[in-house]
Parts: C-alpha cells; sequence; structure tokens
C-alpha cells in the first residue's frame, strides 16, 4: 500500500569517491534498476555501474545515412531524371558537386533527429515531469553532492533494507521519492492555458519579427531610380531660367503623324498651294456633312445660306453662295477653317486636316446645288 507511490530511495553523498564506492556494493548487492546523479562527469561510473553503450548512436547512424542517401537520389532525380539542366558542362549527376548538399542533410538530420529520437524515446515527450523534478535531491545533485538513487521497481526493492544500505555506505541524508499526482496524467503541454500561451507566443514574435525586419530594419533593394529627385509636372524648377519644370519643345518640332499648317497667316497662298486630296465620294460627303452641320451650321445655316439658328446673338456670317467663294480655291476655303477669318474662330482643335477637307467638299455639294445647271439634270 505504503510502497504504491513511492518512486524510489535516494541517498547522498559527498565526494565522487563515496559515490563510486556506493555504486560498487549497490551494484554487488544485485541491485539493476538505480541511477547515480552527479554535479559533473565521474569517471569510471559507467563501468561500475555495467553501463551498456548507449543506443543513440544506431539511431544517429539511420538517420544520418538517410540523410545521405536521400539527399543523393534527391539530387540524381531533380537533375538527371526530372529536369535535366547541363551545368558548366558537367554530367548531369556531378558527384563531386553532390558532396556538399549531401554532407549538410547527413548532419542536419543525424543531429536534429537524434536529439527528436532522444527526446520522444528516452524522455517520453511530450510528457515532461519526473519524480525526480524538483526535488531536494536533484537541486543537491546539480550543485555539489552526489546521490544514488535506487527505484522502486527493482525486484529486490524493500524502503528498510535500502535506508539500511545507505546508511551503512555513510550516505549524508537520505530520502523516499513519491511519485507526484501529475505523474503519468496527461502532458502538462496539452493544457489549454500552455497552448494558448503557445499561440501568443507565436503570434507576438512573428508579429515583432514582422515589424522588426519589414518596418524597422527595411532597407529598399538598389531603388535609386525610383528615389532620386524629379520635378514633377506643372511644377516649378530652378534648373531652367524660366522656373518651369515642364520643357516646351524645341522650335519647329513635329509631332508624329501631324503635319504642321505652313500658312498662318497667308490664307490666299494657301488657296493656290493647298490641293484638296479627297474626292466628294460617299464616305467624303457623309463626313463633311456631319461634321458641317454639327460646327458650321450653327452660324453659317443648313446650307450655308448666312441663316443662322444664332440670329442675333451672333453677327450674320455671309452666304456662302457668293460668287467670291465660289470661285475660291478648295485651299482656301481650308484656310479659312483652319485659321478662323475676322470674327470667326478657328476650327482647327475641333476638325482634323481630314475632316476639314470633307467639310469643303460638302460646301462645294451645297454650291453646286444652289447653282444647279440645266447640265445637271441630264
Ligand atoms: C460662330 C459662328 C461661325 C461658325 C460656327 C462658322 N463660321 Fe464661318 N464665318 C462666320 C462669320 C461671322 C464669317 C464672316 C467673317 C468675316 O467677317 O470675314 C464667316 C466666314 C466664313 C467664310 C468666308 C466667307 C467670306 O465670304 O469671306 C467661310 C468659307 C466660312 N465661314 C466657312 C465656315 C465653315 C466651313 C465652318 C464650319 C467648319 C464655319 N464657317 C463655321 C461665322 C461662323
Amino acid at each position: 500500500m505504503d510502497n504504491r507511490n513511492l518512486y524510489s530511495v535516494t541517498g547522498l553523498f559527498d565526494t565522487p569517491d563515496e559515490i563510486v564506492q556506493a555504486v560498487e556494493v549497490v551494484q554487488k548487492e544485485g541491485y539493476t534498476k538505480y541511477d547515480v546523479n552527479t554535479p559533473y562527469p565521474v569517471h569510471g561510473l559507467d563501468i561500475k555501474m555495467k553501463l551498456p553503450p548507449s543506443k543513440l548512436g544506431y539511431f544517429a547512424l539511420v538517420l544520418g545515412l538517410t540523410g545521405a542517401i536521400g539527399a543523393l537520389f534527391f539530387m540524381w532525380w531533380t537533375m538527371s531524371k526530372d529536369y535535366p539542366v547541363v551545368i558548366g558542362g558537367k554530367p548531369f549527376f556531378a558527384f563531386p558537386a553532390f558532396i556538399p548538399v549531401t554532407f549538410e542533410v547527413t548532419v542536419l538530420l543525424a543531429s536534429v533527429g537524434t536529439v527528436l529520437t532522444m527526446l520522444f524515446l528516452y524522455f517520453r515527450f511530450p510528457n515532461l515531469s519526473h519524480p525526480l523534478h524538483d526535488t531536494d535531491y536533484m537541486k543537491s545533485v546539480s550543485l555539489d553532492k552526489f546521490g544514488i538513487s535506487i527505484e522502486a521497481e527493482d525486484s529486490l526493492f524493500d524502503v528498510v533494507r535500502v535506508k539500511n544500505l545507505f546508511e551503512k555506505l555513510g550516505a549524508k541524508k537520505i530520502s523516499e521519492i513519491n511519485f507526484d499526482e501529475e505523474f503519468d496524467k496527461k502532458p502538462k503541454i496539452f493544457e489549454p492555458k500552455f497552448i494558448v500561451f503557445l499561440i501568443f507566443t507565436a503570434i507576438v514574435i512573428s508579429g515583432a519579427s514582422y515589424f522588426t525586419l519589414n518596418k524597422l530594419l527595411y532597407m529598399d533593394p538598389f531603388n535609386w531610380m525610383m528615389e532620386q529627385s524629379r520635378v514633377m509636372p506643372q511644377s516649378h524648377s530652378k534648373i531652367f531660367k524660366d522656373g518651369f519644370g515642364m520643357r516646351n519643345p524645341v522650335p519647329g518640332t513635329v509631332a508624329r503623324g501631324s503635319m504642321p499648317y505652313l500658312f498662318a497667316g497667308q490664307p490666299d497662298t494657301a488657296g493656290e498651294k493647298l490641293v484638296n486630296p479627297y474626292f466628294p465620294d460617299e464616305r467624303t460627303l457623309s463626313l463633311g456633312k456631319k461634321k458641317f452641320n454639327t460646327y458650321c451650321s450653327p452660324c453659317h445655316g443648313s446650307f450655308a445660306k448666312g441663316d443662322a439658328r444664332l440670329n442675333g446673338q451672333f453677327p450674320n456670317p455671309p452666304s456662302l453662295h457668293s460668287d467670291k467663294v465660289r470661285n475660291w480655291h478648295d485651299g482656301r476655303i481650308f484656310a479659312v477653317i483652319t485659321e478662323g477669318q475676322n470674327i470667326m474662330p478657328s476650327y482647327s482643335q475641333q476638325l482634323t486636316p481630314d475632316e476639314r477637307w470633307a467639310v469643303v467638299l460638302y460646301v462645294r455639294a451645297l454650291q453646286r446645288a444652289v447653282n444647279a445647271k440645266e447640265d445637271d439634270l441630264k
């Protein structure tokens, strides 16, 4: 009854010699389930305890081999099967080039894997508790005492016998270690409190690292082109004498696809030199009609007779059926549309040169309609 809660009986000694002697005796008595705790490794103890060599090395070997073979296989598969790429003229399976990676993966898997094996197999992770934890015994052997602990599980175990043995050996302090209540219960790691703490820590740490790396320490990679000082459109600049940030094109600059008007202020020359490049076909005339009705008819009237809808609000223009205008060359009318005439404004912004020529042809058609000849009926 009493023994059910008992984990072990421990004895504390002052010197390494005493503990070595104690182990010798305990071993001779035939105990097998016992352990020794010392503040530093005591040479020869393992031999006295007849400890078999650790099996951890085998795990490390297997894990290391797994790493080596896995890395080599993966490189062979990617580099010579799945996506072969010639690199520096080497063969696809370039063994010497694969050594560094193989080495790294071997060491990585062996070391990390061994630690994990130790944690899970030997320490029964995620179980974190052990009856010896947090006892005065453990505190003493972590400092300057040498302790031995014979477990209750041992077939020869008997509390009184063990205590007598320790006394005989000269132990300074003998105590019983009990299982704490939590032992063998659900590991503390799975308690909601701890999990919430873990999540909270993860969020805080990742938030802090994100802020530090992306905001606090972030440096733009090579962005001198983007960050250079420059003049914004419509803004002032001291570089130029006139103080304007935007520059005018060099005089005489011709924009692609637009011919400059060469007869500014010379409508008569324009009349002589400019030739209408279009014929009065259906497409051109209907374009001309559309543009004339939109832009000219408000003043000149739908039939160019000078009977404007704007009558009274704007000086009436003359009829375009006068002999004067009928005898003008196409280029002369083109000049009026392009530059305007006296109070008639320019229509060069509203109409492209092509559209102006089309309007001219439509004006010609109107003139012909008003002054029809006998022949036209035939
Ligand atoms: C805002 C009203 C207005 C509009 C719109 C207008 N004109 Fe005129 N146009 C006039 C006036 C006013 C005159 C007379 C100018 C003057 O005193 O020399 C005139 C003169 C003319 C003349 C010369 C007539 C002459 O006997 O000297 C032509 C040709 C002409 N316009 C064609 C057009 C064409 C084509 C359009 C359409 C693209 C147009 N106009 C749009 C008001 C207008």
